[in-house]
């Protein structure tokens, strides 16, 4: 038997806003040009302005992208809290443990239909939250066939960018805003040539936050695009974070609230793992970046608030997810794995037991061989 939790009308989230810690990194790991795990930073990079002009279309055919349809459950993660636990000499202390695209899902909910498919599973006092996979390849693959369509379709009528180039684009544009090292130890010709680095996705940066919500601690690992200046010498201050995004031009009032919404999405991102800074590179219809623009998180749902277009409001998204987290781990009280499963539109989250014993592949043996020893 499934049980529900409702997702009730954003007006009845609103009201005193829950208490937030704000995130801490405690750890990080790269991926490296060939998608390796590193236990390090290999991977960050800095912001550095593109020139605007750029056609972001320049080398897709040579771009490298990383193959998605295999499930990487939350191994990067657990590696790094492992090793982070070694040097300790405990266990962290969060009451759930996820990559930060599940959370955003989660705060989302109240004012997206979008559907979701999550695994879940408690060791050791902790919930371990992981995408179900195979939900996620079903839903890339009806994806897939439907652009095939379309792409068919427009191809007797043009002016349409199939998504694989527009996908490109966003990566494209992170390649042409930041450098490998901070700028001062980068020659100008290597700023001056990004346009001619291939393109690739495999390579990233992952920073492992301590946050919370309500009376929940939740550990969370997310892509960190860039970083402005340096890392604060003292572990756990504040830092300065980029979240490079691309948008199409607003031209319209319709263009502005679509905008807006989206938005809030960035918001959601940006707000998880403490992001301050979000630069979003407008670009024409045919992929000419045109206009690059700086947005303050903080101020984000305020402003958006101010120009009134798309309605929405962070501390629902916020008061949303600490009671849903605070149900869940109500409701997960014993072994196996739990599914946690949205339908599309659907005005609840169901919870349900798919494996009975046993944590699927959600746990590594590897962390369980080392959380023995603690
Ligand atoms: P844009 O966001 O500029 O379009 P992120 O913004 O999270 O750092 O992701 C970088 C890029 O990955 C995105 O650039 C987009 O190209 C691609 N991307 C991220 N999430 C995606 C999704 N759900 N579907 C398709 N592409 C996605
Ligand atoms: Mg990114
Ligand atoms: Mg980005």
């Amino acid at each position: 038997m499934a049980l529900e939790f409702p997702i009730q009308p954003p007006s009845s989230y609103a009201g005193e806003s829950e208490p937030v810690k704000r995130p801490k990194e405690f750890a990080c790991f790269s991926y490296d040009k060939d998608h390796k795990f590193r236990l390090d930073d290999s991977s960050l990079k800095w912001y550095y302005p593109p020139v605007v002009g750029a056609n972001l279309s320049n080398g897709y055919d040579t771009f490298i992208k990383h193959d998605e349809s295999k499930d990487e459950h939350l191994d990067s993660l657990l590696k790094t809290i492992a090793s982070h636990e070694q040097q300790t000499g405990g266990p962290i202390d969060a009451h759930i443990v996820t990559w930060r695209g599940m959370l955003t899902k989660i705060m989302a909910t109240p004012y997206d239909d979008e559907g979701f498919e999550m695994n879940a599973t408690l060791y050791r006092d902790c919930i371990f939250i992981e995408e179900n996979h195979a939900f996620k390849e079903q839903k890339r693959q009806i994806e897939i066939a439907r652009d095939q369509k379309r792409q068919q379709e427009n191809n007797r009528r043009g002016h349409w960018n199939p998504p694989s180039v527009m996908q490109f684009w966003g990566y494209k544009f992170e390649t042409l805003s930041t450098i490998p090292r901070p700028w001062g130890e980068t020659t100008r010709e290597y700023i001056e040539s990004r346009d001619d680095e291939v393109v690739s996705n495999k390579e990233q940066y992952c920073s492992v936050v301590r946050t919370g919500f309500g009376k929940s601690v939740v550990c969370l690992g997310g892509e960190v695009d860039a970083i402005w200046d340096a890392k604060p010498e003292t572990p756990g201050q504040p830092i300065n974070w980029v979240e490079l995004k691309t948008s199409a031009e607003i031209r319209s009032h319709n263009d502005q609230f679509k905008f807006d919404r989206k938005l809030m999405r960035y918001w959601i991102q940006s707000f998880l793992l403490g992001v301050p800074k979000i630069i979003v590179g407008f670009r024409t219809q045919g992929g000419i970046l045109s206009q690059v623009e700086e947005f303050k998180t903080l101020s984000m749902p305020e402003d958006v608030k101010r120009r009134n277009t798309a309605k929405w409001d962070g501390n629902v998204c916020i008061k949303f997810t600490s009671l849903f987290l605070e149900w869940l781990r109500q409701s997960i009280s014993d072994g196996g794995v739990w599914r946690i499963k949205r339908e599309s539109k659907s005005a609840h989250i169901e919870l349900f037991k798919v494996e009975e014993v046993g944590h699927g592949s959600i746990i590594t043996d590897e962390f369980m061989n080392w959380r023995i020893k603690l």
